[in-house]
């Protein structure tokens, strides 16, 4: 694939955790106090966590992303027989500072270089994001950090992607989204954003309505793709 599959771009919108952010550094920060259960409950934390944001959709009961990710965090350690309320708080304290991936500002400076607008589209309620955003020195690197909390929903549902359309002031078409979660990959495509699935760890592709329309392996591919 060349940069010509991604004509006319006009602004790159990014999902956060997972993409940007890694959403295993946080437990990885408390590995000595986890032991052997660091990965389990990381693993749990994060599926759970994206379990609550669809069902409480569903159930039309939303909670901000702070909450889902505090009820998740305390099932993962219950489900592992963890009862430390100063692990959970330091846990949750972490989840505000998370490792960017390296590639990222390098990626981020490389699109605004060729005068193509960055922001970020997240779950991610503002207090959470603008703390991720901040410790990892990108916030003059983005031009907008937007979140769901407008619209009091979550991916996938399509009034988010709409948020995220109107909030850049551009056409869905002419904005490409990059996530490394497939089904929000999916969900931005079925909606009608060109899609780049940053597929980190080899995942296998969900079998979903919406098909991204490249693939890639780290942020630098994602540059390249776009012809930055
Ligand atoms: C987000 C979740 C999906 O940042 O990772 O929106």
């Amino acid at each position: 694939m060349t940069s010509s599959d991604f004509p006319d771009i006009a602004a790159v919108l990014f999902d956060a955790y997972g993409t940007l952010f890694d959403v295993h550094s946080a437990v990885a920060h408390e590995a000595g106090a986890l032991g052997d259960q660091a990965d389990p409950v990381s693993q749990l934390w994060r599926r759970k966590q994206l379990e609550y944001t669809w069902l409480r959709s569903l159930m039309r009961a939303h909670a901000d992303f702070h909450q889902v990710t505090a009820d998740a965090l305390d099932h993962a350690l219950a489900a592992h027989g963890i009862d430390d309320r100063e692990l959970r708080e330091r846990l949750l304290e972490l989840y505000l500072t998370l490792n960017a991936y390296p590639e990222v500002p390098d990626t981020l400076d490389r699109i605004r270089a060729k005068g193509i607008g960055t922001a970020i589209l997240s779950n991610g309620e503002p207090r959470m994001l603008t703390a991720a955003t901040d410790s990892a020195n990108l916030r003059a690197r983005l031009d907008d950090v937007i979140s769901v909390e407008p619209v009091g929903i979550y991916k996938p549902d399509p009034r988010v992607y709409e948020l995220g359309a109107e909030r850049m002031g551009v056409s869905a078409g002419r904005i490409a989204f990059v996530s490394a979660n497939a089904w929000d990959a999916c969900g931005a495509a079925h909606f009608g954003f060109q899609v780049i699935w940053l597929n980190r760890f080899g995942a296998t592709p969900e079998q979903l309505p919406g098909t991204p329309k490249a693939t890639a392996t780290t942020l630098d591919d994602v540059a390249d793709l776009l012809g930055c």
